[in-house]
């Protein structure tokens, strides 16, 4: 494992790395310790701001001396301040007795060039895109600091046109089995992992990272076996005691041994993403929501359902590897475990 090119590339011991994860799930300790291992820790910046963003750097910074990687949503759009609810959440809201408002306010989301400007300023070496690819200004000024950039795609025609536009150093091709959101950003549907290797015949030089499905040792054998230079883990990760992940979620996510407990849904931030089966998973729209809107939407029936321990109405993200974990490890533990067996 250790020799790998990926390896030299991130700067790290193994060519594994720890998944972006937004929502408050993965704190500067924990992403340091995975650094400390020798894996590439991750710090997600989907619905920070800058300073929080900058804060979550500069901790991870006074932790460890190790490389570690930035992950940036990329949406190149305008969003209104405030949108309307949908009735359906609405309804919800009024079933738990928290209703108070027919419309929910957007922040304002630090733009992809000011998150460049901020990981330029912090010498971050290395980024990862989801949802999006940088403009090529902001591509190229990252470059030039010295950075490397990873992008998230789902399918062959998703990476053949980040590479061909030479838009990317290292490609994470996330598959169905991936917990959270769809990453990539032509809607391509997900193309199966031999398709996929394909790529490798064009970019020889491509670093290919497999992501969805990977929760042990066996797993990341098997990718690097088949032709990927490198794994990320995420739902792993979630399972351990140190993730920030609350006890209900841990629990519901314990409870997971069919594939058919999880499912794709749009319903809770208006992106595909796979998750645990529940009501809000299942939640049907008469309009399809639209990304970050509904994730607004449903942010005060998640906020509460979290503070209420009800699982059915909050956002339980999780990929199909759940299925094979049937205990919550110490982190230091799963990283062993991945290494060596
Ligand atoms: C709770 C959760 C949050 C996630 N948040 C992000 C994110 O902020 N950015 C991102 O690129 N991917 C995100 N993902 C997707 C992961 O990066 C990764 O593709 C996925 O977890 C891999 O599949 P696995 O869960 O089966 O390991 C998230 C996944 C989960 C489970």
């Amino acid at each position: 494992m250790k020799t790998r090119f990926l390896c030299q590339q991130l700067g790290t011991q193994y060519p594994i790395i720890q998944a972006p994860m937004a929502g408050g799930i993965l704190s500067a300790d924990f992403i340091a310790k995975v650094c400390e291992f020798g894996l590439l820790g991750s710090i997600p910046s989907g619905y920070l701001t800058l300073a929080q963003l900058d804060t979550l750097i500069q901790s991870v910074k006074s932790k460890t001396d190790k490389p570690f990687q930035v992950n940036l949503f990329v949406d190149h759009c305008e969003y209104p301040d405030k949108v309307a609810k949908p009735a359906e959440v609405i309804e919800i809201e009024k079933h738990l007795g928290i209703f108070t408002s027919l419309d929910c306010q957007l922040p304002k989301h630090p733009s992809a060039s000011d998150i460049i400007d901020l990981v330029i300023a912090h010498q971050v070496p290395i980024i990862s895109t989801t949802f999006g690819v940088l403009r090529a200004k902001d591509y190229q000024r990252y470059k030039d600091a010295g950075g490397q950039v990873m992008v998230t795609v789902n399918s062959l025609d998703e990476a053949h046109k980040v590479l061909s536009e030479a838009n990317a150093d290292m490609i994470v091709y996330q598959n169905a089995l991936a917990g959270g959101h769809k990453g990539g950003f032509n809607d391509a549907e997900y193309d199966v992992e031999a398709v996929m290797l394909t790529l490798k015949r064009d970019y020889p030089y491509t670093q290919l990272i497999k992501s969805g499905g990977i929760v042990n040792q066996k797993d990341i054998v098997f990718a690097l076996e088949k032709g990927f230079d490198g794994v990320q883990i995420g739902t792993g990760f979630l399972m351990t005691q140190e993730s920030s992940a609350s006890q209900t979620y841990k629990q519901a996510l314990l409870g997971v041994c069919d594939d058919n407990q999880l499912m794709q849904t749009t319903s809770i931030t208006g992106r595909q993403a796979r998750g645990i089966v529940n009501e809000l998973a299942m939640l049907e729209l008469e309009r399809s929501p639209l990304f970050p809107q509904q994730h607004y939407a449903t942010k005060t029936i998640r906020e509460h359902a979290k503070s209420h321990d009800l699982p059915q109405y909050q956002s339980l993200w999780a990929g199909n590897g759940a299925v094979n974990i049937t205990s919550l490890p110490e982190l230091e533990d799963y990283m062993f475990s991945l290494v060596y067996g």
